[in-house]
């Protein structure tokens, strides 16, 4: 099967072609990755000939909005998984377009090309569709949960999400969609949550907890995402939606708490900023459609043993996080976070 992964340099996406090529050898994996800040080369590496790796991967430069290259390459493999997007709410509240440009144009370009050579699709979206539930109460988000978005982020993915399911219904294309919760573990970029309180942890920087810290989400390793969607490709119904999550609901005070613990420093050695516009409260997903109809089961149930590898990563890895952190941390001070 020949698979075009979109997005194939961002953090789950690096996760799923290294996790796809170490579960999946018959699989022949095309990365497709307009190299955004977002993106790292070295994620690929051990794919990747001219890093050292096996060379079994082929990584092309370009914009899933970019509608030759995107129609080419789909008309070229049997499968696209299709992760690219631009993905952190705090810059889609500073700078919306490129969210509205690459997750909307983007899946409507990619959509097209699907349809024209009748391709199946695999389309990777966010909880955050969903909008936001209230601290207090045991409600989880399902497949028939309406979509309310509350970022410019969510908005454009909520938008892809439709534009997904008008195209199944309408024009009958092989497709299936994923909303999955917030996913941690290795390769995710330093604006994020988890890394960035590793990585000032690691510098000597207390944590930022935005507002109260009381925000709840629902964590899961990317690489049970990753093992999520692949059991969706093999045993998902067409035209069908799935909710990925792993029951990993903390708030981010106790986040921080872990990570502290992790890492030898005092409870207290955190610092509240400035909150988030618009913060959405609490995700949390009900996962049992995708536990009825795959095989699939998380393995990392302990998120305290995965934020400890999570951690060493961060650590063995300077090189790869160092000077996205330089920037990623002017720009928070620019936005006072
Ligand atoms: P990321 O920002 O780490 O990676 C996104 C990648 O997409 C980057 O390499 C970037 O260069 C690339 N990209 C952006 N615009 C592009 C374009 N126009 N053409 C081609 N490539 C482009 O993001 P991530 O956290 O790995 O998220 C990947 C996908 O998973 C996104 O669709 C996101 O909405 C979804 N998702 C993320 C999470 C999470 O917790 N991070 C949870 C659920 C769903
Ligand atoms: O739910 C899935 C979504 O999870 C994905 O669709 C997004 O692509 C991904 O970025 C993530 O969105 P969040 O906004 O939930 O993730 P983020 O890592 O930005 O923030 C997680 C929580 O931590 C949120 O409540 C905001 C808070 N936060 C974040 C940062 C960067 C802080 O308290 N301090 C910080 O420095």
């Amino acid at each position: 099967m020949r698979v075009l992964v979109t997005g194939a340099a961002g953090f789950i996406g690096s996760n799923f072609v290294l996790r796809a090529r170490a579960t999946r050898p018959n699989w022949s994996v095309t990365a497709l990755d307009a190299m955004t800040y977002a993106a790292n080369r070295q994620s690929l590496a051990p794919v990747l000939s001219d890093l050292g790796g096996d060379g079994s991967v082929a990584l092309v430069e370009g914009s899933v909005a970019d509608a030759p290259l995107v129609d080419q390459l789909v008309a070229d493999h049997d499968v696209v998984v299709h992760f690219a997007a631009e993905s952190h709410n705090d810059n889609s509240l500073d700078s919306p377009w490129p969210f509205v440009e690459s997750n909307v144009v983007g899946t409507f370009t990619l959509l097209e090309a699907i349809r024209r050579h009748g391709k199946r699709l695999h389309h990777i979206s966010t909880d955050e569709v969903y909008g936001d539930l209230k601290l207090d109460d045991h409600e989880r988000f399902t497949e028939t949960t309406p979509v309310n978005p509350s970022s410019p982020y969510s908005a454009t993915k909520a938008g892809a999400d439709l534009l997904v399911r008008a195209w199944i219904r309408s024009f009958g294309i092989r497709a299936t969609v994923s909303n999955c919760s917030n996913n941690y573990g290795p390769r995710q970029h330093v604006e994020k949550f988890i890394p960035r309180q590793i990585t000032n942890i690691l510098g000597g920087v207390r944590p930022k907890v935005y507002g109260s810290g009381l925000n709840v989400r629902d964590w899961i390793h990317v690489d049970d995402h990753n093992d999520a969607v692949i059991a969706i490709l093999e045993q998902g119904r067409l035209g069908e939606t799935y909710l990925i999550g792993a029951d990993g609901e903390h708030n981010n005070l106790e986040i921080v708490a872990m990570l502290l613990q992790l890492t030898g420093r005092p409870g207290d050695w955190f610092e509240h900023v400035g909150d988030r516009p618009g913060h959405d409260l609490r995700y949390a997903i009900d996962a049992t459609k995708l536990r009825l109809e795959t095989d699939w089961r998380p393995h990392y149930g302990d998120i305290r043993a995965g934020l400890a590898a999570t951690v060493e990563w961060y650590r063995d890895n300077e090189d790869w996080w160092a000077s996205a952190k330089l920037e990623t941390e002017r720009t928070y001070s620019r936005l006072g976070r």
